[in-house]
């Protein structure tokens, strides 16, 4: 469950240290902070069992963690019009702190007809700026492969100027599994090394590239410069 507070743009260039290499001057983000999103609400899913794994393995990379599991949230379904990004519901400001909080996010949800679950929906249904210069991961848990569900959560990251990774985690929980629940599948195994790996390294050249984008406004030919208000 998430208990930190989020970021101001200001805190989130605090965490930045300017370094001069030999080439010219670089900022980098001292720690990437990435935030898993579990969009099942069953009880001992596989699809948040295996963020869970990527999310450890994360740790590695000197990356700080953690995850929102939407079973554990209380987030009616949006209403546009009741503006309730900012009602009295402590559970709403929980959510968007951490998303604020976040420099990269995981998205993880069953595929339930070929799309993804409607708590994952509905969840992405209230933010679109905190995605923007956000780099996500794909994790479905499907007896097929998923492809179609984790499409869709690809396009909605899309539309809000979230970049992706190009390839996703899929799981058969009933075969990649046995019955400890230890995974079997060395495939599998590896493919949360891997999105664990690539998520922390080409997640923070991309925030420390857009972050470093909507501070210098003397750029303005870039879609980061759409983010200055929100930023400030
Ligand atoms: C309502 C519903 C719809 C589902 N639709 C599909 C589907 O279209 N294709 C598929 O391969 N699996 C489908 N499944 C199976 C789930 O994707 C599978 O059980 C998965 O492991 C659930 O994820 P979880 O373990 O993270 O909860 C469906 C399950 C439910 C409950």
């Amino acid at each position: 469950m998430i208990n930190k507070d989020s970021r101001s743009i200001k805190q989130q260039l605090d965490n930045i240290d300017i370094v001069t290499t030999n080439r010219n001057e670089q900022q980098q983000l001292v720690q990437l902070h990435i935030l898993g999103i579990a969009g099942s609400m069953r009880q001992g899913s596989y699809s948040t069992q295996v963020l869970k794994m990527v999310l450890e393995e994360a740790k590695k990379y000197k990356t700080d963690t953690q995850i929102l599991e939407l079973r554990q949230v209380n987030l009616p379904i949006y209403d546009p019009s009741a503006s309730n990004k900012s009602s009295s519901n402590n559970d709403i400001e929980m959510v968007s702190n951490a998303l604020k909080w976040a420099d990269s996010i995981i998205l993880s949800s069953p595929d339930y007809h070929g799309s993804m679950s409607g708590a994952m929906k509905n969840f992405l249904d209230y933010f679109w700026e905190e995605f923007a210069g956000k780099t996500c991961g794909y994790i479905v848990a499907s007896h097929e492969k998923g492809l179609t569900a984790v499409d869709q959560m690809r396009t909605a990251i899309r539309q809000c100027y979230g970049w992706s990774m190009p390839y996703n985690i899929s799981i058969n929980g009933e075969k990649d599994f046995n019955s400890k629940r230890v995974i079997v599948n060395s495939v599998l195994m590896n493919r949360i090394k891997i999105l664990a790996r690539d998520l922390s390294v080409y997640g923070k050249l991309i925030r420390n590239q857009f972050l470093m984008d909507v501070a210098n406004k003397e750029v303005p030919e870039t879609y980061a410069a759409h983010y200055r208000d929100y930023y400030n």
